[in-house]
């Protein structure tokens, strides 16, 4: 898939904000300051689009990006920033959970883990949410340009154990600074959600 028109659609932090239009989506988890919007930006070829900050808690708003008019990226804010204010805290859960729980057209998800560490216990309980709601994760192990490079099968093997991922689970190193895992990320997402069999003209 070779993106091209990306357009922010709908920035919403409640359910009737969300695009109506039945398009596919893919949406995008993980703890604050992972890299979730740097990703998006990454694969979307844009620098900036998505909104990326040092400072954990930059995304507050659930944001819909329209991609080549025929499916949607869903930037999410992310979960455990313990500085937040509390009121700010207190809707985040929710309001992610809301999007999660109901979405029809939601048909993977990505879920994002800094791959220096071991999945954090929010990782975990997040990634017990989604497969007992039976949907389908990738995993995105941001940030791999700050490890050496022969660290990486170590760091993915230790993540993969703690996720109790199983052989069909789906890691992919990612670095949103090198571009690494991008083509494959892209590649796995455009199956998912159009099909093995589906041929595109690009
Ligand atoms: P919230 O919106 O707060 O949930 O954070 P986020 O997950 O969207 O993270 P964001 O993309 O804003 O990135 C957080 C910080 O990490 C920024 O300073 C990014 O430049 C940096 N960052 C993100 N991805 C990478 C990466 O692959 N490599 C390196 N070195 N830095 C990264
Ligand atoms: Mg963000």
């Amino acid at each position: 898939m070779k993106i091209h028109n990306v357009k922010l659609l709908a920035v919403a932090a409640e359910p009737h904000q969300y695009p109506e239009e039945m398009r596919p989506e893919v949406a995008f988890v993980g703890r604050s300051n992972v890299g979730k919007s740097s990703l998006i930006n990454t694969l979307i070829n844009r620098k900036a689009l998505a909104r990326v900050s040092q400072n954990p808690g930059k995304t507050r708003t659930i944001n819909f990006y329209e991609i080549e008019s025929k499916i949607y990226f869903v930037d999410l804010p992310g979960y455990g920033y313990a500085k937040a204010p509390k009121d700010e805290i207190a809707r985040w859960g929710p309001m992610i959970e809301k999007y999660l729980y109901n979405r029809e057209q939601l048909k993977v998800i990505v879920q994002l883990i800094d791959i220096r560490h071991p999945p954090s216990k929010l990782d975990l309980q997040m990634v017990q949410w989604l497969r007992h709601y039976d949907v389908r994760i990738i995993f995105a192990l941001t940030k791999m340009d700050k490890i050496n490079r022969s660290q990486i099968p170590k760091h993915t093997k230790i993540i993969r154990e703690a996720l109790g991922a199983g052989s069909d689970d789906i890691l992919i190193p990612f670095s949103s600074e090198t571009k690494q895992g991008k083509e494959e990320l892209l590649e796995v997402i455009e199956k998912i959600v159009f099909g093995e069999g589906e041929h595109h003209n690009d």
